[in-house]
């Protein structure tokens, strides 16, 4: 979820050392991500699904797409052994920074990427519209790509392109784990009794925002569209795993979770 974007965002801040030894950047330097106090608590969480849903392997090859500022690295460098790669890319260059400067240096096969993409939410100056950028690696290269609160910040034409390239770089039968706000009946209803924790009040047909004239802040999208998405570049739905975002009593996790995997 998108906090408050700091007008000059500082990476220079002094780390953090968890009681396990690992290097965290500063709760200023990560609040952008949505993750000031539990950065740790949801990297930890996903390690668990990553592992226990989407069945990753400590060997396989992995992209982080929208990677902020190792959120999902810094736990992921406990699990992946030295045979593994993993690459992630964003659009916020302070954030690639520290990962780059605290994370690649222990890890080498840990390699972070900055793509200067327009987002009006989190790079309004960038140069290149997200629908028009090519993902930098080869095609079927990668076992696993996973996006966490990414898609809840891209419109439509951007993210039906990172679509096309997240099939794109997907091996045969790789998976990939993409979270949401899924508007479905039952969010939907949620929504308009109050009880969501986003207030998405303006509606654009496929999606809702929750900021008129940034809708990047924070996007919920229609289930069925979700799942075209997902059809149309034969990336195969097995699992929805819905969140509390809304306001519903029964959950895995905050965002909707899809889980898919590659037509063969
Ligand atoms: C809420 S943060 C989540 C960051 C990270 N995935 C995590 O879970 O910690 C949303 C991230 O999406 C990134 N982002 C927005 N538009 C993007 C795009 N077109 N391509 C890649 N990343 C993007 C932002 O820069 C930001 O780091």
């Amino acid at each position: 979820m998108l906090e408050k974007l700091p007008a000059v965002f500082k990476s220079c801040r002094p780390n953090i050392v968890d009681p396990t030894g690992l290097v965290l950047p500063a709760p200023e330097s990560r609040a952008y991500v949505g993750g000031a106090d539990d950065f740790l608590e949801v990297g930890n969480e996903f390690l668990g699904y990553f592992k226990s849903i989407c069945n990753l392997k400590p060997d396989e090859s992995l992209l982080d797409v929208g990677c902020g500022i190792g959120r999902m690295a810094i736990p992921l460098t406990t699990y992946m052994g030295g045979t593994a790669r993993y690459e992630g890319f964003d659009i916020v260059k302070s954030g690639i920074d520290w990962c780059t400067e605290n994370i690649t240096p222990e890890h080498p096969n840990f390699q972070f990427h900055h793509s200067n993409i327009l987002n009006k939410a989190y790079n309004p100056g960038g140069r290149l519209p997200a629908a028009q950028y090519r993902f930098p690696f080869e095609d079927g290269s990668f076992d696993f790509v996973f996006l966490t609160s990414v898609f809840t910040h891209m419109l439509p034409v951007d993210m039906e392109h990172y679509f096309r390239e997240i099939a794109r770089v997907l091996k045969k039968g790789g998976r990939c784990l993409i979270t949401f706000f899924l508007l479905n009946p039952e969010s939907l209803k949620l929504i308009e009794s109050g009880k969501s924790t986003q207030a998405f009040t303006y509606g654009f047909g496929l999606y809702k925002a929750v900021q008129k004239n940034n809708p990047e802040a924070a996007i919920a999208y229609e289930e069925a569209y979700i799942h075209e998405c997902h059809k149309k570049n034969s990336l195969n739905i097995q699992a929805v795993h819905y969140g509390s975002w809304c306001g519903r009593g029964e959950y895995l996790s905050y965002q909707d979770i899809i889980i898919a995997q590659k037509l063969g």
